[in-house]
């Protein structure tokens, strides 16, 4: 059978990713996944997939990996960016934990898609990218106009809600610029079955409520 499609999808092993393979294996496309331990346990699950064992191949690499993300997207032609720090709590250094791979480790993956001539990318950003915005007129649709207040997430310590924002909208500029053809979305709270075999931060919001715990963090979305 003629090949359908090859598409890469970042951060392969995680929850929403691991949807998107299956997805896209069923559809018939040849997938590259990028983990960063092809070998840990908890990625076992994507080789499981209908069709892995023929068409994904697994690819290691980190997101601050320049070259191992260019290796991983040769040959594709569309990519879906998903990987990205989702910590289920607070982390003690969000410059190095969440910023860096998520804002540089965006760039990073759009620039190698540009040299490998990807031909649309789709970077899943978040509800965190726009809602955090109290000035936003109470009542107003929140449109692709409203975006997440950057000093109200610094000064409020939403490091996850200000990594989603600034990693969006340097996307969007990187786009501008190079004229690569990138298409954002943004999930709020992503809930229902699970694919891998350890707890994602969202799956983790919905045990935490069904157990009665009170949630003191800004919701993950
Ligand atoms: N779940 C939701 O409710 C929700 C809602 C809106 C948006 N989103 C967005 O959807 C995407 C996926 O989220 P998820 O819920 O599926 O979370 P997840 O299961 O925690 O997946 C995150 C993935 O990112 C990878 N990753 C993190 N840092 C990395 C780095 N430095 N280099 C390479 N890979 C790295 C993780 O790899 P490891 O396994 O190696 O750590 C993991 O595969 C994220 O961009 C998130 O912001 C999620």
């Amino acid at each position: 059978m003629a090949e359908k499609g090859r598409v890469c999808v970042t951060g392969a092993g995680g929850y929403i990713a691991s949807w998107v393979v299956k997805l896209l294996l069923s559809k018939g496309y040849i997938v590259h996944g990028t983990v960063r331990d092809p070998s840990d346990e908890k990625n076992a699950h994507l080789k499981k997939l209908e069709k892995a064992s023929e068409n994904l191949k697994l690819f290691k690499a980190d997101l601050l990996e320049y070259e191992a993300l260019c290796s991983a997207f040769e040959g594709c032609d569309g990519v879906f960016h998903t990987a990205s720090p989702v910590p289920p709590t607070t982390v003690a250094n969000p410059e190095v934990e969440l910023m860096e791979p998520a804002v540089k480790g965006t760039l990073n993956v759009l620039k190698a898609c540009a040299e490998a001539k990807v031909k649309r990318v789709v970077v899943v950003s978040s509800g965190a990218a726009v809602d955090m915005n109290p000035r936003w007129p109470k009542g107003k649709v929140k449109d692709e106009a409203c975006w997440s207040d950057k000093e109200y997430c610094r000064a409020t310590k939403n490091w996850y809600c200000l990594s989603k924002t600034e990693a969006e909208s340097a996307a969007f500029e990187y786009a501008q610029t190079s004229g690569l053809d990138v298409v954002t979305v943004c999930p709020t709270l992503v809930l229902g079955p699970i694919l891998q075999s350890t707890i994602n931060a969202s799956s983790l919001v919905l045990i935490k409520i069904l157990k009665g715990t009170v949630l003191t963090l800004y919701p993950i979305y």
